[in-house]
């Protein structure tokens, strides 16, 4: 059985996904986390989780939209994490990448979250893109914030940057980026990673696998991903199956 740790089920782009989870089922994909990036794809999120067997919720508030975050909002999330279907807070974290960005601004409510997913004894998904630096100067600064775990979701970073997050004691997701040609590092960090580290996700319906790279990504291909990963690390991809899967509920209690 594979678990899908990350992905966006009620997207837009995602259509008839009654159909796309039978599909997965078929093809041993048994468990899904769908993350939200507000409190409207909190609340969906939930709703979806608790309709659906086998589908989890993971939420919180994106660091793109952190300008959102307020007592109300923290309170609704604490809320709605009462239902036992939600399993991470997530995703949350730092994005510099974004024109006009404020950067203190996102410290300030990520670290808001890290401490509500503590409160609420959850692990936590981290969104990072181009502020590793500053995450790994946060993260180690609130490190007694971390004891539920986490994993940094998407990570195609360095091998530095990688052994950094593995000393925090968090998983390392990978996603369809590993099978792209022109991703060579991404394979070779990977590649230093132990088993008891990774997990498995699609990010849908974003970063679907090659060579399927223009399609809406889905569930379905985790178990190319899988077979890529088994390649990368030289192991079967039985293997790899069994180390993710066990590495996922072990994170998110499922
Ligand atoms: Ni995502």
């Amino acid at each position: 059985m594979y678990i899908d740790t990350h992905c966006h089920l009620l997207d837009e782009k995602i259509n008839d996904i009654e159909n796309i989870l039978i599909k997965a089922r078929e093809l041993n994909v048994q468990k899904f986390i769908t993350c939200a990036t507000d409190l409207n794809s909190s609340i969906d999120a939930v709703k979806f989780a608790d309709s659906h067997d086998g589908v989890y919720a993971s939420i919180g508030l994106y660091p793109e939209y952190a300008q959102q975050y307020n007592d109300q909002f923290e309170s609704e999330i604490a809320k709605l994490a009462q239902n036992k279907k939600v399993v991470a807070i997530g995703e949350i974290g730092l994005d510099y990448s974004l024109l006009d960005c404020d950067r203190e601004k996102q410290k300030e409510i990520f670290t808001r979250q890290l401490n509500l997913a503590n409160d609420l004894k959850k692990p936590i998904v981290i969104h990072c893109r181009e502020a590793y630096g500053d995450l790994i100067t946060l993260l180690k600064s609130h490190r007694n914030l971390l004891k539920w775990g986490g994993t940094c979701h998407c990570f195609t970073a360095s091998k530095e940057i990688a052994s950094e997050i593995l000393k925090l004691d968090l998983q390392i997701s990978a996603n369809g980026v590993s099978t792209f040609k022109n991703a060579e590092k991404v394979r070779n960090m990977l590649k230093t990673l132990p088993l008891s580290r990774i997990l498995l996700e699609t990010d849908s319906p974003y970063l679907a696998p090659h060579p399927f790279r223009s399609q809406i990504n889905t569930p379905c291909f985790i178990p190319i991903i899988a077979h890529s990963l088994a390649d990368i690390l030289g192991v079967s991809p039985e293997e790899i199956e069994v180390a993710t899967t066990t590495n996922a509920r072990r994170l998110f209690n499922i």
